[in-house]
């Protein structure tokens, strides 16, 4: 659709951009957090652990102000469960208690509202040896967390996240809930998992309105359209089937506590169907009502009908697995990639927004977008990363399409505020406006410089989105 005037971004649009505790903070071990599961396994190969990340713990006043000189009105980080209670449960860390309080201040002092996701990949090691997400007691533990968190932080924190990317944790059950894929009856645990965390999600919307009337809260799943490869009818129905595998089912069960139907039959069909549905389950689930939808896009993906017979292949279902009689991911001519070979999709992102919001009709906010690159440091300074720039500029146009074709944005915050340790690739995967110097295994100076994608995010804020030259 044309346009022939844009509608403007909202006056009060939250600027931002986002990071997460454990790929940021470092003093991964130190000041009386106790181990996440990130901190217990053992790194990829030729990717540092997360000891020491980018040291915002030791860094966060010179992060925020950097952050205020950008104009950012938000910043979305996300509390370190293991530093508040080491075990993940029982006893409190009053150091780490403080250390986010100190963070949440240093904002608002800059008039920043913090945008706190609760859990974002970082379970207690504790918890998980204790079954981790298997065990209906962490959906408890994770409540007693949420409940500490609204405690010592509700008078303060306006927006709330629950769980970052539980789709992306389901899909990748693997690769981030260790979960043995080739395991018989691996699907069925994946997704006994995935209720409960559905469940912790539902119990801590609940309680943020009980106990936090002012506040909003919202669920933060990785959403992306499912494209079919062709115009033929089965490859469409294979795009409705990951669509709903990939995006409907957690959005479908946040805002209306249902299971969408496609998954269910499919996992039924495989004789998956997760049996810890306990009575009051769906009860509770359909009483929670998040206030606004918050979502992290990348790119969209692309699948196909696998032909007639095609095995099921295990693995990364998001990239790559064949799910027999189910849909085929393909990659997409259409696209540039990056370094990375993540593919490019801005009008994906336009089309994702309205989409999303003609089913949910709640307000959206984005919590990651961005580009993973290598960038480098200049002699004098300067970080030149006009690749970067490009990528936003593109998205930010199509959000702002998206607003005209009567999207309600209530912000935007890319990943990342400044660099951080990628989820499997290392620190030389940059995202930030802001260079940590560091490399790899040499900490350097961990001194911060400001990119060119610094100067140029200012002036968008500045302009509240007109600016985007
Ligand atoms: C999102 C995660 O999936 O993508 C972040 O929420 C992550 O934690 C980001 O860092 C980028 O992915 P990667 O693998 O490049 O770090």
């Amino acid at each position: 659709m044309l346009h022939k005037t844009l509608k403007p971004f909202p006056q009060d649009f939250l600027w931002g951009a986002s990071t997460s505790a454990y790929q940021v903070e470092g003093a991964s071990l130190t000041n009386g957090k106790g181990p996440s599961v990130q901190d217990v396994k053992t790194p990829p190969a030729g990717t540092s652990g997360f000891e020491v990340a980018a040291d915002q713990y030791h860094h966060y006043k010179e992060d925020v102000a950097l952050m205020a000189e950008m104009g950012f009105k938000t910043y979305r980080f996300s509390i370190s469960w293991a530093r508040l209670l080491p075990e993940g449960t029982g006893r409190v860390n009053d150091e780490g208690v403080q250390y986010y309080s100190d963070l949440i201040d240093e904002c608002l002092k800059y008039d920043i509202q913090p945008l706190v996701t609760m859990y974002h990949f970082d379970l207690p090691a504790a918890l998980d040896e204790k079954g981790g997400w298997a065990n209906r007691a962490t959906v408890d533990a994770f409540v007693e967390f949420s409940e500490l968190m609204f405690k010592s932080y509700g008078d303060r924190v306006k927006y709330w996240l629950t769980i970052n990317e539980q789709n992306m944790m389901t899909l990748a059950a693997g690769a981030i809930l260790g979960i043995d894929t080739s395991a018989p009856g691996a699907t069925k645990n994946i997704y006994e998992q995935n209720h409960h965390m559905l469940l912790a999600q539902a119990k801590a919307m609940n309680l943020c309105h009980e106990m936090l009337p002012e506040a909003k809260i919202g669920p933060a799943p990785n959403i992306a359209l499912v494209y079919p490869a062709s115009c033929k009818p089965e490859d469409v129905t294979a795009a409705a089937n990951f669509n709903a595998l990939r995006n409907w089912l957690y959005l479908d069960m946040a805002v209306y506590g249902i299971y969408n139907n496609i998954v269910w039959s499919w996992l039924e069909e495989q004789d998956a169907l997760p049996e810890n549905i306990l009575d009051g389950d769906m009860d509770l689930m359909a009483s929670a009502k998040p206030d606004f939808i918050a979502f992290n896009y990348y790119s969209t993906a692309t699948v196909k009908m696998p032909d007639e017979g095609a095995e099921g292949t295990k693995g990364d279902q998001q990239r790559g697995a064949t799910l027999a009689g189910f849909s085929q991911a393909v990659s997409n001519p259409n696209f540039q990639k990056t370094e990375f070979g993540w593919e490019i999709d801005p009008i994906g992102f336009r089309n994702t927004l309205r989409e999303v919001y003609s089913r949910y009709h709640l307000p959206i906010i984005i919590t990651e977008n961005g580009l993973g690159a290598y960038d480098t440091l200049e002699e004098d300074g300067a970080v030149h990363d006009p690749y970067r720039i490009e990528y936003l500029r593109k998205h930010i146009e199509q959000m702002n399409l998206a607003i005209s074709d009567g999207v309600e944005m209530m912000g935007y915050c890319p990943w990342s505020a400044v660099d951080l340790i990628s989820t499997h690739e290392g620190i030389v995967k940059r995202y930030g406006f802001i260079y940590v110097n560091r490399d790899e295994f040499d900490l350097k100076d961990l001194k911060r410089y400001r990119k060119d994608s610094f100067f140029w995010y200012k002036k968008v804020i500045a302009s509240n989105g007109t600016d985007l030259a």
